[in-house]
């Protein structure tokens, strides 16, 4: 029997409820019959954290080979082959999730120590806490003796949000919708970039004017759109994004996908920086997608995400060695 050890950070949060029920559904791991879960929260949050292993067990899974709720982050990491850190505080409405940057530097910068001490290279971790891309600069700037391929970030929801607002725009089928494109950070200056984008196939056409008015800056926004409707941040919709991350690393993709990964000058993207670029990704890992042909307006884009990037770099840079 396979049995994988998958520890979830923020366990007791909005994010992880979702998700573990979403996990233990259907594993998204290959050649994986059962998996260890540990769920690691705070030490105020182990009560609900009791509470919601009762509710798991409730389920009786066929999935779920044993569970361990934790405020020990050293016992929680420990012989993980996957860690998804959705332990960190999200923005409230008016918020910019750069406002939670020295907030959730501390969190990040202390649990990329431990990683570093207690796991194994092969360790894959994925970062949600926001700003997701700058905590996983620390966690990467932190954890020497993990591999800054096995270090990503969450930037799944941004891509499913651009299909699905371009699929309602040509009143296609989201599954149709190929190869589109989020570059940058998971922000208000992250570039969803449609211009590859193919329909089983063909190339998609559609107007300059709502990709500029409309397209670029829904997708940006709409993390705040919700906060503004739900009074709380996305959740649902991001764990349905973390499952389909953890099943594109774990299995590869037929299509481009788009991760937060280390940039090493691609692009002309400043080194050093956890940007979402277009990737081929198998179960081995990923390949950049090269030689892209990127009009003049997605590039001016592109450079201000780059530079909002650079600017959360060196807000941090105490954090990093
Ligand atoms: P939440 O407040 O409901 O849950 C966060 C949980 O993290 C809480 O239970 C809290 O106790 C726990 N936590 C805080 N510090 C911790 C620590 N040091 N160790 C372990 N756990 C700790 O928030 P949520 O809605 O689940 O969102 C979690 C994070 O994910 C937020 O930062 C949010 O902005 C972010 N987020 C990211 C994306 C993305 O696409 N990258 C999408 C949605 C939300
Ligand atoms: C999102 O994109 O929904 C999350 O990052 C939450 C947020 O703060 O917008």
């Amino acid at each position: 029997m396979n049995i994988k050890n998958i520890c979830i950070t923020g366990a007791a949060g909005n994010i992880s409820y979702s998700l573990i029920f979403r996990l233990l559904s259907k594993l998204p791991f290959k050649n994986t019959d059962k998996i260890n879960l540990t769920l690691l929260d705070i030490s105020q949050s182990q009560k609900s954290l009791i509470g919601l292993r009762y509710e798991i067990e409730d389920c009786a899974f066929s999935t779920l080979n044993s569970i361990n709720v934790t405020d020990n982050v050293e016992n929680a990491f420990q012989e993980s082959d996957y860690i998804i850190m959705v332990g960190a505080k999200p923005r409230s409405k008016g918020m910019e999730r750069s406002d939670l940057i020295l907030d959730n530097a501390n969190i990040f910068k202390s649990q990329a120590l431990i990683i570093d001490r207690v796991c194994s290279p092969s360790t894959k971790v994925i970062v949600v806490g926001n700003p997701a891309n700058t905590n996983a600069l620390i966690l990467n700037y932190n954890t020497p003796s993990i591999p800054n391929e096995n270090i990503t970030s969450l930037m799944k929801l941004d891509q499913n949000r651009a299909k699905s607002i371009l699929a309602e725009k040509i009143n296609e089928h989201v599954e149709d919708i190929q190869q589109m494109i989020i570059w940058g950070n998971h922000s208000t200056t992250q570039v969803p970039d449609l211009s590859n984008c193919l329909l089983n196939a063909e190339q998609i056409n559609v107007d300059d004017t709502w990709i500029q008015n409309i397209f670029i800056p829904k997708v940006q926004k709409r993390g705040g759109e919700i906060i503004e409707y739900r009074g709380l941040s996305s959740a649902a919709s991001a764990a349905s994004a973390i499952y389909d991350h953890i099943n594109i690393i774990d299995n590869g993709s037929n299509s481009w996908e788009s991760l937060g990964i280390m940039t090493s000058g691609e692009y002309d993207i400043e080194s050093g920086l956890m940007f979402s670029l277009p990737l081929n990704v198998t179960s081995e890992g990923y390949q950049v997608i090269k030689d892209l042909k990127i009009d003049t307006y997605i590039e001016t884009l592109i450079k201000l995400s780059e530079k909002e990037l650079l600017k959360e770099r060196d807000i941090v840079k105490s954090y990093l060695p």
